[in-house]
């Protein structure tokens, strides 16, 4: 193995960067070649390759977003766009790709191994739902940035003694809107992976107001529904002020935390030891804080783990 390619693919998060100068820093070591591939599938079909060098890299761990740039590539999901990248990667001579980016990323890596072409994937999404991985790259520093917010919503919550409704990403997963509840010391978290019924959040907003408390918080998990459709029912079954509070995108930038550079280096790196021992198909992954690689079939496609114990958990502590 002599030359290696990398790219960022899907919604960006936290650490990419610090992922990337580790395949980079890693591979060269190792005395490769390494390339960054442009705009992820994207760049990978139209060939938008560059050798990066040592110091192409240097600056960036740091830094929020990729490098790379990143994009959702429709022209990949065909089957003549992957042979198209294919040609490229065998144009430039690529003896090995590490793709760095969420399940959809994985699922195109996937079909890259079945033409044959060896890659390792490297779990980079702020939601936390890949299988076989304990923390994915990105989640530690968003829900980082939700806590922040939390405690910034709760001054005002309190001085007005309101109840804020705050929607924070994460798709079909509840991993951000549960660690940055219970981290946040919300009175409710709503998660697609546990049915909560209008009855007993307003009970527990009514408890609350009953035992003296004077404002609230309720963490909505984007992938259960509109925050300002939750809202305006509970405003209208408690009588309470409500406000509504979306995080967006703000939950997907700025500097990644000491845990996600650790994590994001940890990972790059070993992604180009699997690649040099020979290893085709696999997803770098953490698991009791040792990291390894794990078979695609295992993390791609498939539904993820949340340790619902934390949900139980808050539910106690926010009473
Ligand atoms: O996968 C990361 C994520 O931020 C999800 O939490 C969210 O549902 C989605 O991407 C938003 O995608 P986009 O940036 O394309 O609107």
């Amino acid at each position: 193995m002599k030359r290696i390619a990398v790219l960022t693919s899907g919604g960006d998060a936290p650490g990419m960067n610090a992922a990337i100068r580790a395949v980079v820093r890693n591979g060269i070591y190792h005395g490769l070649h390494v390339f960054g591939v442009y705009r992820g599938y994207t760049g990978l079909i139209q060939g938008d390759f560059k050798e990066l060098s040592v110091g192409s890299v240097g600056d960036v761990i740091q830094r929020g977003g990729t490098i790379l740039y990143s994009a959702r590539c429709d022209e990949f999901r065909t089957e003549e766009g992957r042979q198209q990248a294919v040609e490229q990667l065998r144009k430039h001579q690529i003896d090995g790709l590490i793709t760095i980016g969420g399940d959809g990323t994985f699922q195109g890596a996937k079909k890259l191994t079945e033409l044959g072409f060896p890659t390792i994937g490297v779990p980079g999404t702020i939601d936390n739902d890949i299988n076989g991985t304990d923390y994915t790259i990105g989640f530690d520093t968003a829900i980082n940035t939700v806590i922040d917010a939390i405690d910034r919503i709760r001054d005002t919550a309190t001085s007005h003694e309101r109840t804020y409704i705050v929607e924070v990403m994460g798709r079909d997963a509840g991993d951000i809107a549960l660690l940055a509840g219970l981290a946040g010391g919300a009175e409710s978290i709503l998660i697609p992976e546990v049915n909560s019924s209008l009855e007993e959040i307003v009970a527990r907003l009514k408890h609350g107001a009953d035992r003296g408390k004077k404002h609230s918080i309720i963490i909505v998990a984007e992938g259960v529904g509109s925050a300002v459709d939750i809202g305006r029912q509970v405003q209208k079954a408690t009588g309470f002020e409500t406000r509504i509070t979306v995080l967006g995108h703000v939950q997907r930038g700025g500097t990644p935390t000491a845990f996600d550079r650790v994590l994001a280096s940890r990972m790059g790196a070993k992604a180009v030891d699997l690649l040099l021992s020979g290893k085709k198909d696999m997803m770098v992954a953490i698991r009791n804080n040792e990291v390894l690689g794990i078979d695609f079939d295992e993390a791609s496609g498939q539904k993820h783990h949340l340790d619902l114990s934390n949900h139980h958990l808050a539910s106690i502590l926010s009473i």
